[in-house]
């Protein structure tokens, strides 16, 4: 008699932990449907995103472009995660001309090819990225700089070049930055609703480098890098502001680059680059406040 009531009980427990989790389940997705960020049912389909790995994120299927995420997802079917702080203001439909929802679609992407008789450039740039660097540009010091770009940016950055640095580095970094900067000038498009501007100071122990930028439209570089050695490795610090002043022309950005302190050159230089990726990530950033209207009182930001 013992045993039976035993079972019984037992059975009884087993019965109520499936009811009760079972509850926890549906409570679970309730919630998280109340919780999906506005504009996410426009792209995907609300199941994926129960997923806890995609929660706060907007999965948007990218197919016309060519997202060269393509190495690290085998599948032909990409998809893109972009912030969940991509304004829902955005889909608000209003008098200001909000972004059309199909925008989110395509993805701020930008691909350029350069071919000249001393280089051949491939560039992609992802600025809803997650900071993937690929970079193997011949110059192993401007590799590294390129992954600063992604990492503290947050951009995807990819980066193939075969230029003739047997003779020097000139052709390849100048190259390399026009093709960068034009590749950027292709993602940001008509610059709707992003917050236009950029500043940020990175210090690298005793280097300081504040960096200010205006994605205006209007080319400017101030730089007053003082970098106390000719060579970085085998790369010619002189290259480091002509980097800037040719990303800067094709790119159409005002650009301020301040050394508040620095002794090493190595630093001064990996401190730019960090304190550029960070500022370009806040210009291109979305403003939620601005509801996907151009961040210019004049109400278009061109290149002229
Ligand atoms: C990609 O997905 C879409 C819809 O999800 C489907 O129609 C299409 O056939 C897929 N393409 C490939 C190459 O898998
Ligand atoms: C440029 O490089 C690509 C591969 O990276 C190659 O297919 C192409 O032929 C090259 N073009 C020239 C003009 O060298
Ligand atoms: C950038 O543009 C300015 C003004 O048009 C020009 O003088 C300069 O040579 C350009 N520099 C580079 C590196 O393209």
């Amino acid at each position: 008699m013992m045993l039976i009531s035993d079972l019984t009980t037992a059975v009884y427990r087993i019965y109520s932990i499936f009811v009760y989790n079972l509850f926890l389940f549906f409570s679970s997705i309730t919630q998280m449907q109340l919780s999906v960020p506005c504009g996410l049912k426009n792209t995907s389909s609300s199941l994926e995103l129960l997923k806890p790995r995609v929660r706060g994120r907007v999965r948007v299927r990218v197919s016309q472009i060519s997202p060269f995420s393509s190495h690290h997802n085998n599948n032909n079917n990409k998809t893109l995660l972009m912030n969940s702080q991509f304004p829902c203001a955005s889909l608000v439909q209003n008098n200001a001309s909000p972004i059309p929802s199909t925008d989110i679609q395509s993805s701020r992407f930008g691909e350029v090819k350069r071919v000249t008789k001393e280089t051949n450039v491939s560039v992609k740039i992802n600025l809803d990225g997650t900071g993937l660097a690929d970079s193997t540009t011949g110059i192993p010091f401007l590799d590294h700089m390129l992954d600063q770009l992604a990492s503290h940016g947050l951009f995807d950055v990819h980066v193939k070049a075969a230029g003739d640095i047997h003779i020097d580095d000139h052709h390849t970094n100048e190259d390399v930055a026009l093709a960068i900067g034009t590749a950027l000038l292709q993602a940001l498009g008509d610059r709707k609703g992003i917050n236009r501007f950029g500043d940020f100071s990175a210090p690298l122990d005793e280097a300081l480098i504040h960096v200010a930028l205006d994605l205006s439209g209007r080319p400017h570089l101030s730089y007053d890098l003082q970098i106390p050695t000719q060579r970085v490795g085998t790369y010619d610090t002189q290259l480091v502001e002509h980097f800037f002043q040719s990303l800067v022309n094709t790119s159409g950005m005002t650009l301020h680059i301040r050394q508040l302190a620095g002794k090493n050159s190595h630093h001064i230089i990996e401190a730019t680059f960090k304190a550029f990726a960070r500022a370009l990530r806040q210009a291109t950033e979305y403003d939620a406040r601005r509801r996907g209207t151009v961040p210019s009182s004049k109400g278009v930001l061109s290149r002229s």
